[in-house]
């Protein structure tokens, strides 16, 4: 496989669920980059679980952190890197800005059937934790979706084959680093 010289952050973004961290840690490993999450590093500086933190400081003290990571990790010197998001990240505009900006966006997409059907048996998704998962995923995509849409790439996720949607991914960097050569 023809590996793209990667020189700024590749930045991953799509609902919750849709295989950002698993399918980020397989593309860094590929690439040989740096892989980091933002929910792991607010989770690791907090000492507390993003559910914790919606539940004691709620959402909005949330997307202050997340808002401040991001603006970390992409505002100034960028470097090769693979940055894994959280769902809601780009409702930020400043934060949608610098990623779909300065960085290599990747939307990643799975069907809310299928993330629905991931999250079913899980706490860790605050936002889903009431009555009607399906209503509030419907109404999060409708929001989103159009956010989603500015990435670079999009790649379907729905089969949860890592390594396929890796490829796919590395394909489609290739045709962009061509295009913008
Ligand atoms: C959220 C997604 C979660 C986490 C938080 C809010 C969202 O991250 O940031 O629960 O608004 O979609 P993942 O997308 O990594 O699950």
């Amino acid at each position: 496989m023809l590996l793209p010289n990667i020189d700024r952050p590749i930045v991953l973004v799509g609902m919750m669920a849709a295989g950002k961290t698993r399918l980020g840690r397989e593309l860094a490993m590929v690439l040989d980059l740096e892989f980091i999450d933002t929910d792991k590093c607010i989770e690791d500086e907090t000492g507390q679980t993003i559910a914790r933190i919606f539940e004691i400081s709620g959402e909005s003290a949330f997307r202050e952190m997340e808002a401040t990571k991001i603006r970390d990790m992409l505002d100034g010197a960028l470097k090769p890197l693979v940055l894994s998001t959280g769902g809601g990240a780009i409702l930020r505009p400043e934060s949608a800005e610098l990623i779909f900006g300065n960085t290599y966006s990747i939307w990643m997409r799975a069907s809310l059937a299928t993330i629905l059907r991931r999250t079913a048996k899980r706490t860790d998704r605050p936002l889903l934790k009431n009555p009607d998962p399906a209503k509030t995923l419907q109404e999060m995509a409708d929001m989103r979706y159009p956010i989603y849409a500015r990435a670079d790439i999009a790649v379907d996720t729905d089969s949860g084959d890592v390594e396929g949607i890796t490829a796919d991914i590395i394909r489609q960097l290739n045709l962009l680093r061509d295009r913008n050569s």
